[in-house]
């Protein structure tokens, strides 16, 4: 979401605007503001785009006001209505509140509010945090906020005003990003500096567990207990467009290095208190799920991607037989669909129209769809039976990254939850991989920091017209993926292929100076599948092929034989897609720029196909 706040002397229905005409890219699904003068709140919020609720504010006097906050929304917890969208306010509408991120506890902390009279308007987590600020309003805004941040989970940046504080905006942030914009004789938030640049570059970043009180004339910082707090001032020297991008030249560079974020924000209250996983959202019961006997996991593009990745871990975890398909293909056959068959569809648009009809297929032959889905309220993720949210927040760039990484977090996810429903694995088999994949984002950054080789590697090859990909077990859809890539930003020839085939056919393209990128899976995990794809390197290796080989830390078997060698940590083997495709990301970006392309559109291709 995009989240902008306003104190000085202008008209705070402007900034907060122009704020969100510029934050509108973190999310569209609504839009919001709320603004104080003396004595009155006015809120005014519609789904859809900007646009909407511009037209509203066009038509109607609005107060002038110099405080105000406004919102822009990527749903994660209720479908993209004008009752969901943001700013929420409490039961006498005398504080508003604006959110983004995800409050995991929300559910007990409604409970607890309804249980003493509250009334809860939508279905958010937002809305909790207003009415839990009306409890605390006598101590003052600031006081309030640090009160109720210590009774939240989760993730989460807010902003609130009150009525009883004009000129005062509140904000909190914890694992969720949250500037200031530091005037003269006014100031600002935002959840990026796009939110302001128009007005000042002079910002402070806040740290984790923060308050900011922010008045015309200053601003105080404090951590949630009360005590000051340490922050750091900073100048920005980018323009606008830049500032969207965070500072980086692309949306994909951006999205790639979100990626963290990404995969620990759908890793984000999938556990409950007992330690057990609970998809909420997934509405299918425990048994309707033991009922299930086949699973077929149809998508597009990367998403389809996803899904074979996904079908080893269903495969592997919850003793399904698994199939995975293109959609495109999935409805002109005459697949078996039976009322025991679950349909999984993935698709980070929700709009994809071969898989909205595979969906439109399934549901009409009995089967019952689940969907992994990035866009809350889509079509696809309304006409399913089902739906298990990626939180990539929203993806720009044509080619799909961290909604990638945040599907195959999904699909982990999913399939050990058919595990625990089935009793496939016991209790402490599945947290010890929740305990792993928890570590992943960890992992994922420190892909990201220690890529620079892959770039240096990417414009040495600019100028090749093939490249192949390789690998096996999993590391074959991270193959094909890496080829997908290439394809789609550099317009190269890239194949991606299962390194056992090699012999059958592959080896014949093996020319004095191809670069192959192999995939190599870890030495820990299945030996044989680690020995046998040295063997491969060796083959290709000894018939000219520039080897570039992604290799887990510490695997020395494969030094003598990688021209390149590019590490990624370690991580158990059904986990290892997670951070080898992201050196394959760095790849294809940094070698479409090195050729001139435009990354965040390449040619003739589009982010959502809603044709078939
Ligand atoms: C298009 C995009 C791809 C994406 C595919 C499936 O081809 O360019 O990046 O993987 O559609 O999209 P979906 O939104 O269904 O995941």
């Amino acid at each position: 979401c995009g989240i902008v706040g306003y104190t000085g002397r202008r008209q705070a229905l402007e900034v907060a605007v122009e704020g969100l005409v510029r934050l509108e890219y973190r999310g569209y699904d609504s839009a919001g503001i709320a603004l104080v003068e003396d004595g009155g709140l006015t809120v005014e919020k519609r789904a859809g785009k900007l646009a909407n609720l511009r037209s509203v504010l066009a038509g109607r006097p609005t107060p002038w006001a110099t405080t105000g906050i406004g919102h822009t929304r990527w749903a994660t917890h209720g479908a993209p209505t004008d009752r969901n969208a943001h700013p929420h306010t409490d039961c006498r509408a005398r504080i508003a509140v604006i959110h983004n991120g995800i409050i995991e506890n929300f559910a007990v902390l409604r409970a607890e509010l309804e249980g003493s009279g509250h009334k809860l308007l939508s279905e958010t987590d937002t809305e909790v945090v207003a009415h839990l600020l009306e409890g605390f309003a006598g101590q003052g805004l600031a006081e309030a906020m640090r009160r109720v941040c210590r009774r939240l989970e989760g993730a989460f940046t807010l902003l609130a005003v009150s009525v009883d504080e004009p000129g005062v905006v509140v904000g909190a942030r914890r694992n969720s990003p949250l500037v200031v914009g530091r005037g003269d004789g006014e100031n600002f938030l935002g959840s990026d500096v796009a939110a302001f640049i128009a007005y000042t570059r002079d910002a402070v970043e806040l740290g984790q567990d923060q308050v900011v009180e922010l008045r015309p004339s200053g601003i105080t910082v404090t951590d949630f207990s009360g005590a000051p707090a340490e922050t750091r001032d900073y100048h920005v020297d980018w323009d606008a467009s830049a500032a969207e991008k965070g500072g980086h030249d692309y949306f994909m560079l951006k999205e790639i290095a979100e990626q963290p974020q990404a995969v620990a924000d759908t890793l984000l209250g999938r556990v409950g208190p007992d330690g057990l996983l609970t998809l909420d959202e997934v509405r299918l019961s425990e048994q309707e799920l033991r009922d299930v006997t086949k699973i077929i996991v149809v998508a597009c593009g990367t998403s389809y991607h996803a899904g074979l990745i996904a079908k080893y871990a269903i495969e592997h975890w919850a003793g399904l037989p698994c199939e995975v398909e293109l959609a495109s293909e999935f409805r002109y056959r005459d697949p078996i669909l039976t009322r025991d068959t679950l349909v999984v569809v993935i698709s980070q648009s929700g709009e994809t129209m071969d898989t909205l009809m595979a969906v439109r297929h399934a549901r009409e032959q009995r089967s019952r769809v689940l969907a992994v889905c990035n866009v809350n309220g889509s079509t696809i993720s309304r006409e399913s039976d089902a739906v298990l949210y990626t939180h990539a927040g929203p993806e720009v760039a044509v080619a799909s990254t961290k909604a990638f990484l945040t599907q195959l977090v999904a699909c982990y996810l999913m399939a050990l939850y058919f595990a625990q429903v089935r009793g496939t694995m016991s209790g402490d088999e599945i947290s010890e991989i929740i305990d792993r994949l928890a570590e992943t984002p960890a992992k994922v950054s420190e892909v990201l920091a220690t890529v620079e080789p892959v770039r240096a590697l990417a414009r040495s090859l600019a100028g090749e017209r093939c490249v192949l990909f390789l690998g096996r077990h999993v590391g074959f859809p991270v193959a094909l993926e890496g080829a997908l890539k290439l394809k789609e930003l550099a317009y190269m020839h890239a194949e991606g292929f299962a390194a056992g085939e090699l012999k059958h056919g592959p080896i014949a393209l093996i020319d004095e100076g191809l670069p192959v990128v192999v995939v190599v899976p870890s030495p820990s995990g299945r030996r044989v599948l680690h020995d046998k794809i040295v063997s491969n390197i060796q083959e290709i290796r000894a018939r000219g092929a520039r080897t570039v080989v992604i290799a887990e830390e510490g695997d020395s078997a494969v030094e003598p034989y990688a021209d390149t060698l590019i590490r990624v940590p370690a991580v158990p083997t059904l986990l290892q897609p997670l951070v080898a495709t992201v050196p394959l990301q760095v790849f294809a970006c940094e070698l479409a720029t090195a050729k001139g392309h435009d990354v965040d559109q390449p040619r003739n291709l589009a982010k959502s196909v809603t044709v078939e």
